[in-house]
């Protein structure tokens, strides 16, 4: 899935850096893996792809609204689930990003199927011992996070997507859905229909997002509009340090922080000579290949 065409590129394992760590909660929460299933779907929006990025990586905000009449129509009249601003968090290395909460049921609520928080629910107990207490605690939860520059997904809803951009107005975008391998079918079924009906091209949540990626492209490309700033100072007195997070971390998932994140990697890459001296945003917090999942001292809640 993941390629270079430089001769000198760094390895995926330098690339992703600390966010790996995040990564596993997705990829290794279960003996076995995860798989890509049901094939690939893809869509054109007439639409910049840095806005489907940006709104995976760190939009917590657009959801209450963007989304309320979806999400009551999806689960029995429900409104959004609310945003606990203490205990939620953006964090980003060197662009990539995860914006959370630690509920672990937000975006497993958000699916609209039962039995698939059932099966989270009876499995978390494993994957506390596998990821430690506050993983468990953060899969599941109200969330979305990007892969710098353009693969983005939803852990707990399970949507798994590339932003291939096709000009400054328009990209494809190609969605899969990722579950893990040893998954009962029924479960897995479960998850697929759940995907469709919420972020497939016709689903209730990809359909409100559309509307916001295209819109913003539209106004952004006003006259008035381009002679303005944009604001993306939200929460940005709120950095902290964690003992258990890696990256670039910020309380409250009402935030900026990872756009913020987004935008100044990219501003380092059509900066940069070469890629390895493009500066460490932040400094490494693991080291090495492979192993992520027995670190000590980044288990602790
Ligand atoms: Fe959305």
């Amino acid at each position: 899935m993941f390629a270079t065409f430089a001769e000198d590129g760094p390895s995926l394992d330098a690339w992703l850096g600390d966010f790996r760590w995040y990564l596993d909660m997705l990829l290794d929460n279960e003996d076995g893996g995860t798989e890509l299933i049901g094939g690939c779907i893809k869509s054109v929006m007439n639409a910049n792809w840095k806005f489907g990025v940006e709104n995976f990586i760190g939009d917590a905000y657009h959801a209450g609204w963007t989304h309320d009449s979806g999400c009551r129509s999806m689960n029995n009249g429900e409104p959004f689930p609310p945003i606990d601003m203490e205990n939620s968090y953006h964090a980003s290395v060197n662009g990539h990003g995860w914006e959370f909460g630690t509920e672990g049921v937000g975006d497993l609520f958000l699916l609209g199927r039962p039995k698939v928080l059932e099966y989270y629910e009876r499995i978390r107990p494993k994957m506390a011992q596998r990821l430690g207490e506050m993983r468990s605690k953060i899969f599941g939860s109200v969330a979305s996070a990007s892969i710098f520059p353009n693969v983005s997904f939803l852990p707990g809803i399970s949507t798994f997507r590339q932003w291939q951009p096709k000009g400054p107005m328009e990209f494809e975008l190609k969605t899969w859905v990722i579950v893990n391998k040893t998954m009962p079918d029924d479960i897995k079924d479960e998850i697929t229909k759940g995907v469709m009906q919420t972020f497939g091209p016709g689903g209730t949540f990809e359909m409100d997002d559309g509307e916001n990626w295209s819109n913003c492209t539209t106004v952004n490309r006003g006259v008035i509009t381009r002679h303005e700033r944009l604001h993306y100072r939200c929460g940005i007195s709120r950095q902290i340090d964690h003992d258990t997070l890696p990256g670039i971390v910020y309380r409250g998932q009402y935030n900026d922080a990872n756009q913020r994140g987004f935008y100044q990697r990219w501003l380092d890459m059509m900066e940069a000579d070469k890629l390895d001296t493009m500066p460490q945003r932040p400094e490494p917090r693991l080291s090495g290949v492979g192993e992520t999942r027995n670190l000590p001292g980044l288990f602790a809640l």
